[in-house]
């Protein structure tokens, strides 16, 4: 049953279908052309109320007449939405309309509310000074109390221009720039723009037009946006805002006291067959609506199970290196989600490769071959060296399959008796969180609760080669393992030992299975963190970064006498492998190799655990830094808590988590340049060193 989640404040879109301002690019299918593409949608997406009201088309009969009327009747119908305590969206249709519903807007406020302009154009001719004639091209002036009286006329108050504030102009003529100097209004060009930020130029222009608590609107001429991200609009023009850093400065805007309404004008649907444009509205619209970061802290908190406990940042952008947070505060990722941002966030190449691949074909099921998998298997396969490949999605089912496929082969193949199969797992290890791997788990929480568990699980000290060879039985079908522990603590086992426990499992017939989800794929410096050691497992498992840090994907990879063991209808997954899956996969392989960072994490992961140890010397809480390439752990004194560590880290811009209390875990991008790098080691040194003595608690 849908519970009602409580919704505030009201919006009411009004469509106005007119061209009148400059007929020929179609902006009049623009309020059409978003509603059908989800703009109500977009906007209740975060809890506002929203509905169309009306869509006001102009009437027959001579064009300044038109537009006169039309005017009057967006204005009518932006009052009304006032008058009614909501809030009005204009969505145009040509810029025109805005002689009128900001009039309207200001009869029902009983003042002029300040206005934000957003365009590339100053939109502020006369007849007199125009020198094409559209109409388009005066709103702005009309709304200030000048030009033609089709435009002037409207009833209601004329805008205050030291309340008016342009931005992102970058075409225009001089007798309209020289006509809003003399007015006083302030105008925010491209140039100071690129050199400020667009977030303090948004700042200082709410301040101009909100000043003494007065309300505002903002009117956003679509053409403002650089025609690159947003081609759908009638006079394109070279040079733009970017649509990012526009959706940023919006956000949350429809939630503000101050904002009385908002109106988008300008989309030509005709002038964008692939609906870029639209998509970026939506996008807008949802950001401008989106609540603050703790309001939606509470949302998850509320609404979502308490199986986590994240940080307190909520994150709403990355590109490389660098998330950006809801108030726009910049951190340095020194995570990767767990390994599987490799290649950094929004990759343009990852990016570019999964939308036009989920523009093409995504999910077929494996009940038909797709023109995207073979590619990818042949890939993995020539990569790894194995025979066989089988994708699945997240790390844990590809770990499933290889439990299953190690009893199946046991018992096909080793002749194992029927039922009587086990597996033998390390302790300290993480294989994922399902009911049969969870099983293999020493670590009690993981357990606690879940039980009871599939039978022929066990358990050996991890590091200890010996053990493994007095647990083998007759029995054994496989052994899996971490090559470093990551989850556990990031343990590097002693040199030699998988090695050791290779040999064991050739001399004693049990398959070695390279848990690889987190360490493989250049993590260490090496492609799997196996090949330190020289070994070739009978089998690995892949996950995480294979998916490019954008969508689930990993794979099982074995030979034939293991993989051979599967016939159709024994294991699948409905979107196991499927194109987009297979295409991101694929485009993260060769971003792996093009950009050398398997070398690259070498280099750098010297640098970094070189780096870490002598952090630790000079600290006192530190007791161990251990790593191999970009994985690394800093063990603290049993005192300490690692979490603190961590949430000291964020203050100072560095995202990390801690792992069993005592450990930080480091796992940067592998894209991460030295420089990046050592600003977020200065970040740990300097906290440490802060900390000092004596040793902070846990809260
Ligand atoms: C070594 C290892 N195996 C398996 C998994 C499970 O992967 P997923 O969370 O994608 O299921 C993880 C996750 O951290 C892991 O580190």
């Amino acid at each position: 049953m849908r519970k009602a989640i409580p919704l505030i404040p009201a919006m009411q879109c009004i469509g106005v279908a007119n061209f009148l301002g400059a007929p020929g690019a179609g902006p009049e299918r623009g309020p059409d052309a978003l509603r059908s593409a989800g703009l109500i949608a977009a906007l209740r997406r975060n809890g506002l109320q929203a509905e169309w009201r009306v869509t006001l088309a102009p009437g027959a009969g001579e064009r300044m007449q038109a537009l006169y009327q039309l005017l009057l009747d967006v204005a009518d119908a932006g009052e009304a939405v006032v008058a009614a305590g909501a809030k009005p969206i204009f969505i145009g249709g040509d810029h025109s309309q805005a002689a009128g519903a900001w009039r309207g807007v200001g009869r029902a406020l009983g003042w002029a509310p300040g206005l934000i302009w957003i365009d590339a154009h100053l939109d502020s001719h006369t007849p007199a000074t125009s020198l094409s004639g559209n109409l388009h091209g005066m709103p702005l002036a009309a709304l200030l109390g000048y030009g033609d009286p089709a435009m002037t006329d409207i009833p209601g108050p004329s805008l205050d221009p030291r309340r008016v504030a342009i931005i992102g102009v970058h075409s225009f003529e001089a007798a309209e720039a020289k006509f809003l100097e003399n007015l006083g209004v302030r105008i925010f060009g491209m140039a100071e723009i690129r050199s400020r930020g667009l977030a303090s130029i948004f700042s200082e222009a709410l301040r101009i037009v909100g000043g003494e608590g007065n309300g505002f609107g903002i009117s956003f001429d679509l053409d403002a946006i650089d025609p690159v991200e947003a081609p759908g609009v009638s006079t394109p023009v070279a040079g733009g805002l970017q649509a990012e850093s526009l959706r940023q400065a919006l956000q949350g805007c429809l939630r503000d006291r101050l904002c009385v309404g908002l109106e988008i004008v300008e989309y030509c649907p005709d002038q964008d067959p692939q609906g870029r444009t639209a998509r970026l509205v939506l996008d807008l619209a949802e950001s401008a609506g989106r609540p603050g970061s703790a309001e939606l802290r509470h949302w998850e908190d509320k609404h979502g199970a308490r199986n986590y406990a994240p940080l307190p940042v909520v994150l709403q952008a990355g590109s490389g290196c660098w998330l950006t947070d809801m108030d726009g505060r910049r951190y340095l990722d020194l995570m990767s989600a767990y390994s599987a941002t490799s290649f950094g966030h929004s990759h343009p190449r990852l990016v570019a490769a999964l939308s036009s691949q989920a523009g093409r074909l995504a999910v077929t099921s494996r009940a038909f071959s797709n023109d995207r998998l073979p590619v990818l298997l042949r890939r993995l396969t020539e990569l790894t060296g194995y025979d066989r490949a089988l994708p699945v999605n997240t790390g844990l089912e590809a770990v499933e399959t290889a439990l299953k496929a190690a009893r199946k082969w046991a018992y096909r193949v080793k002749g194992v008796p029927v039922g009587e199969a086990e597996i033998i797992a390390c302790t300290g290890n993480f294989h994922g969180r399902s009911i049969a791997i969870v099983g293999l788990s020493s670590e009690a929480q993981y357990r606690d609760g879940f039980g009871p568990f599939p039978p022929g699980l066990k358990c050996v000290p991890y590091g200890d080669a010996a053990a493994l060879e007095a647990a083998i039985t007759s029995n054994t079908a496989a052994f899996l393992v971490e090559p470093i522990q990551g989850e556990g603590g990031i343990i590097v086992p002693p040199a030699g030992y998988l090695t050791a426990c290779a040999e064991i499992c050739r001399r004693r017939r049990v398959l070695f299975i390279a848990d690889e989800v987190q360490t493989g794929l250049g993590r260490t410096g090496r492609l799997l963190a196996i090949q330190h050691e020289g070994v070739r497992p009978d089998a690995v498992v892949l996950g995480k970064a294979l998916g490019g840090g954008l969508l689930p994907v990993s794979a099982f990879l074995a030979d034939d006498e293991v993989m051979q063991v599967f016939t159709p209808g024994d294991h699948g997954s409905t979107f196991g492998g499927n194109a987009l899956a297979a295409a991101g996969a694929l485009e993260a392989l060769d971003l792996l190799e093009e950009e050398e960072l398997i070398g690259h994490a070498a280099e750098l992961g010297d640098h970094l655990l070189v780096s870490l140890q002598r952090i630790a010397r000079n600290s006192p809480v530190v007791r161990e830094v251990r790593g191999r390439g970009l994985l690394a752990g800093i063990e603290l004194n049993p005192q300490t808590d690692a979490h603190s560590l961590a949430l000291a880290l964020l203050k100072r811009g560095v995202l990390t988590r801690e792992t069993h209390g005592t450990v930080l875990r480091l796992a940067p991008p592998l894209v991460i340049t030295q420089a990046e790098l050592d600003w977020g080691l200065e970040q740990i040194a300097d906290t440490l060193a802060a900390w000092g003595t004596p040793l902070p608690q846990a809260a």
